[in-house]
C-alpha cells in the first residue's frame, strides 16, 4: 500500500488527514479575501496539518501565491528577516530557476551581499546575508508586497510557530515594526499560527500589544470522536486488522480526542495485533500503558522544575477537581497553602501551558495523557 496506517508527531496529509472541513473552508476564504488569520491551539492538535491542507487545496489557483515558513529556529529579529525573505523568494518564483532572478531583482537592488549555497537545485538553501547594515526592517518586510505587485498576484504568508516572536530580544519593538508595515499592505496577507496558547493569546488579545485585533482569530479545537472512529476503524481494516467502533470510541475517550495521541494510541494498538486479529479491551489497556511509557520521560521533564505546591495543584486537578480549588478542605487535602497561593499557582501553571481554563472557568490539564500519567503513576 505504501502508506502508513497511523502517523503522529509530524504534520499529516491525504490518507492520514481527517476532518477539518469547516476550518479548511474558513482558512481558504480568508486567504482569498486577503484577511489575516491567527490560529491557536495547544501543540499537536493539528495546526500545521490544517494550514498545509488548506494550502494544498488552492495550489492550482493562478491569482494567489502561498508562502509557508516555520519560525521556530529564528532567535533574533534579523534571523527572522533572512528566513522570511528566503521563503518569499523561493516560493514566489514560478519556476525553480527563477528565484535567482528574483533575488537579483528584489534583493540586490537593496544590497550587493548575497551568498547562495552551491547545490542550487530545487531544495536549495539560500543565505541572503541580510543584516541591519544592509537592510532596514521596512525594506525586508516589503519584499512580498513588491513581488506581488510586480507579478500581479496576491500573496499569503503563513508563519508557523509564530509564538517564537515573543521570545526575540526586544520583542515588542519587533512586533510594532511588523504590524506597522504589514497592516498597510494591499496585496499581502498573513496567517500566523502557533502553540503556547498563553504566549499566543498575550500577543494577539491584549489591547496594548501591537498585534491586537490583527485578524480573524481561530482557536483550533479537537476533531470529534465520530470522525476519529471512522478513521481508526477504516485504517485498521486497510491494514488487515479489526477494531469495533465501540472500542475505537473508547480509545478516543482515553486520550480525550487529542489528535496526536489518538493516532499514537491507535498505532500502538494496531501494531500489537497479528494480521486478521480483532482488538479487545485488554489489548487497548496494554497499549495505553505503552503510551504512558513512551511519554514518561517527557512528563518527568515537565514536572521537574515545578514546586511541590504546583505539583500538588496538578494532582488535585488530575483527580477531577476542576473548580473550588480555593476551598479549605481541598487546600488541606492537597496541601495547596493559603487562598492567595491558589491564584499564584493557577497563573504559573497557565503560563507554562500545563493547565487551561475551559467552559465557565473550569480548570483542566491541557494534555490528557499527562493527566492520565499524573493519575496513575504519580
Ligand atoms: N486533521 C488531522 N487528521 C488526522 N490526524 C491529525 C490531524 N491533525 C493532526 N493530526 C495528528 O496530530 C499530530 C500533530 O499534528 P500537527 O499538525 O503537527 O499539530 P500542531 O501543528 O498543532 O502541533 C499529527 O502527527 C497527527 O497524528
Ligand atoms: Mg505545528
Amino acid at each position: 500500500m505504501g502508506t502508513k496506517s497511523f502517523i503522529f508527531g509530524t504534520a499529516v496529509s491525504d490518507y492520514n488527514f481527517i476532518g477539518r472541513e469547516k476550518e479548511t473552508r474558513r482558512l481558504i476564504a480568508n486567504f482569498n479575501g486577503g484577511i489575516n488569520t491567527i490560529l491557536i491551539s495547544p501543540r499537536r492538535i493539528g495546526k500545521t496539518s490544517l494550514v498545509k491542507h488548506a494550502i494544498k487545496q488552492i495550489e492550482g489557483q493562478e491569482d494567489l501565491i502561498v508562502v509557508y515558513l516555520d519560525m521556530f529556529a529564528c532567535k533574533t529579529e534579523y534571523e527572522f528577516y533572512n528566513a522570511l525573505s528566503a521563503a518569499v523568494l523561493k516560493q514566489t518564483a514560478s519556476r525553480a530557476e527563477m528565484w535567482m532572478e528574483y533575488a537579483r531583482e528584489f534583493i540586490t537592488r537593496l544590497t550587493p551581499k548575497i551568498a547562495f549555497s552551491p547545490e542550487a537545485n530545487s531544495e536549495f538553501s539560500l543565505s541572503l546575508g541580510i543584516s541591519p547594515k544592509t537592510h532596514t526592517p521596512e525594506e525586508v518586510l516589503s519584499l512580498a508586497e513588491n513581488i506581488a505587485a510586480k507579478r500581479n498576484k496576491r500573496i499569503v504568508i503563513c508563519i508557523d510557530e509564530f509564538q517564537q516572536i515573543g521570545e526575540l530580544p526586544d520583542s515588542i519593538t519587533v512586533q510594532k515594526r511588523l504590524r506597522s508595515v504589514w497592516q498597510h499592505q494591499q496585496l499581502t496577507s498573513y496567517c500566523l499560527f502557533g502553540s503556547k496558547k498563553h504566549m499566543m493569546t498575550n500577543i494577539f488579545q491584549r489591547r496594548n500589544m501591537p498585534f491586537y485585533q490583527f485578524g480573524d482569530m481561530i482557536y483550533l479545537g479537537k476533531i470529534d470522536a465520530g470522525q476519529w472512529v471512522k478513521y481508526i476503524t477504516s485504517h485498521f481494516t486497510d491494514g488487515k486488522r479489526h477494531i469495533s467502533p465501540e472500542l475505537a470510541g473508547k480509545l478516543c475517550d482515553t486520550v480525550d480526542n487529542y489528535s496526536s495521541y489518538v493516532q499514537q494510541l491507535a498505532w500502538l494498538l494496531f501494531s500489537s495485533l497479528n494480521e486478521g486479529e480483532s482488538a479487545n479491551e485488554t489489548q487497548l489497556d496494554r497499549a495505553t500503558e505503552d503510551l504512558l511509557d513512551t511519554n514518561e520521560a517527557l512528563f518527568m521533564q515537565q514536572i521537574e522544575p515545578l514546586t511541590s505546591y504546583q505539583l500538588n495543584f496538578l494532582r488535585a486537578i488530575a483527580d477531577g477537581h476542576h473548580s473550588g480549588l480555593g476551598e479549605a478542605d481541598i487546600r488541606e487535602e492537597y496541601a495547596l497553602g493559603s487562598p492567595s497561593n491558589i491564584t499564584r499557582l493557577k497563573a504559573a501553571l497557565v503560563g507554562k501551558d500545563l493547565i487551561e481554563m475551559r467552559d465557565r472557568g473550569a480548570i483542566h490539564i491541557t494534555d490528557p495523557v499527562f493527566r492520565l500519567w499524573l493519575q496513575r503513576r504519580l
